[in-house]
C-alpha cells in the first residue's frame, strides 16, 4: 500500500448491471496532485469515477478513500467523506441563477455556512461577483465550467473528480479552465483526479498520468513521460501496447 495514496483502486472489475467495462484497474491517486487519466472514447474513464463514486456496479477489486474501504457505500455518505464528483454532462442547472446553483451545492449547510462557503469560492472565483443573479444558462461556456468548479467546492471537498470538463471549450478557453484547476490545489490543497479529452494539454498540467483503453490501463507514469512517449499517439488509440 503506498501510504501517500488519498485514493486507491485495486483491481478494480465494474461496469452496469451483468455488463463488465472495467478490467482489473489499478491506481493510486496521490494527496494533492493531479492525476491526469486519458484515453480514447468508450474506454471507461467516467465508468471508473462512477465506480469510485457509487454508482457503477463494482464487481471485484478495492477502492479505498483515506484509508477506509468506500466500496459499496451509498453515494451520498462518499460525497460527505469530501469527495466532489462533477459529472461529465449538464452540471449546472440553467434556469437557475448563479447564486442560487451555489447554493443548491450547499445543501444540509446551514445558512451562516454557506453564506461562508460562498465567500471562500467567489474570492477563489471574483469573475462570478457580477454574474450573480444571472440565469447560469446565460454564461459562456468557460464561465459556467468555473462555476460548476465552485459548486464542487462549497462543501469544502478534499478530493475533486472531474469528468471532462473542457467539453465544447476552445482551446484557449480550456487552458484557462485547466490551469484555474491546478491553481486550485496548489492554493487548497485539493487533491484533483481529471479524467480529459484535451489529453496533450491536461498532460502537460498534470503531475500523474494514467491511460485507459478499453478498459484497461495501458500506461502509469509521470504525466510528462506519457506525453513525450514516442509511442503515444498509438498507446491512445489502443493500437499499440507496452
Ligand atoms: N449507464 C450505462 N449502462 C450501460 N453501459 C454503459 C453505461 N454508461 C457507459 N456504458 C458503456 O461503458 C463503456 C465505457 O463508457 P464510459 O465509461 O462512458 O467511457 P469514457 O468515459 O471513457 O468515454 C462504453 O462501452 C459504454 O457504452
Ligand atoms: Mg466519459
Amino acid at each position: 500500500m503506498n501510504s501517500m495514496a488519498l485514493l486507491e483502486v485495486r483491481n478494480l472489475i465494474s461496469g452496469y448491471g451483468k455488463f463488465r467495462v472495467l478490467h482489473n484497474v489499478t491506481l493510486d491517486v496521490r494527496e494533492r496532485e493531479v492525476t491526469v487519466i486519458v484515453g480514447p472514447n468508450g474506454a471507461g474513464k467516467t465508468t471508473l469515477l462512477n465506480s469510485i463514486m457509487g454508482i457503477a456496479t463494482v464487481f471485484d477489486g478495492v477502492i479505498r478513500y483515506d484509508g477506509r474501504n468506500i466500496r459499496g457505500l451509498p453515494t451520498h455518505m462518499i460525497s460527505r467523506m469530501g469527495i466532489a464528483y462533477l459529472p461529465q454532462m449538464g452540471n449546472v442547472f440553467t434556469d437557475l441563477t448563479v447564486a442560487e446553483n451555489l447554493r443548491l451545492a450547499s445543501y444540509l449547510l446551514d445558512k451562516s455556512e454557506v453564506n461562508e462557503r460562498l465567500g471562500e469560492v467567489l474570492e477563489l472565483f471574483p469573475v462570478l461577483k457580477s454574474f450573480l443573479n444571472r440565469k447560469a444558462g446565460t454564461l459562456s461556456g468557460g464561465e459556467r465550467r468555473m462555476l460548476a468548479i465552485a459548486m464542487g467546492l462549497m462543501r469544502r471537498p478534499r478530493l475533486l473528480l472531474l469528468d471532462e470538463i473542457t467539453t465544447d471549450l476552445a482551446p484557449i478557453i480550456a487552458k484557462r479552465v485547466l490551469k484555474q484547476v491546478v491553481d486550485l490545489r496548489d492554493k487548497l490543497g485539493l487533491t484533483v483526479v481529471l479524467v480529459e479529452q484535451m489529453a496533450r494539454m491536461a498532460l502537460e498540467l498534470g503531475d500523474y498520468a494514467y491511460l485507459l483503453v478499453s478498459g484497461s490501463i495501458r500506461f502509469s507514469g509521470k504525466a510528462p513521460e506519457l506525453l513525450s512517449h514516442p509511442d503515444f499517439a498509438e498507446l491512445y488509440l489502443g493500437v499499440k501496447k507496452i
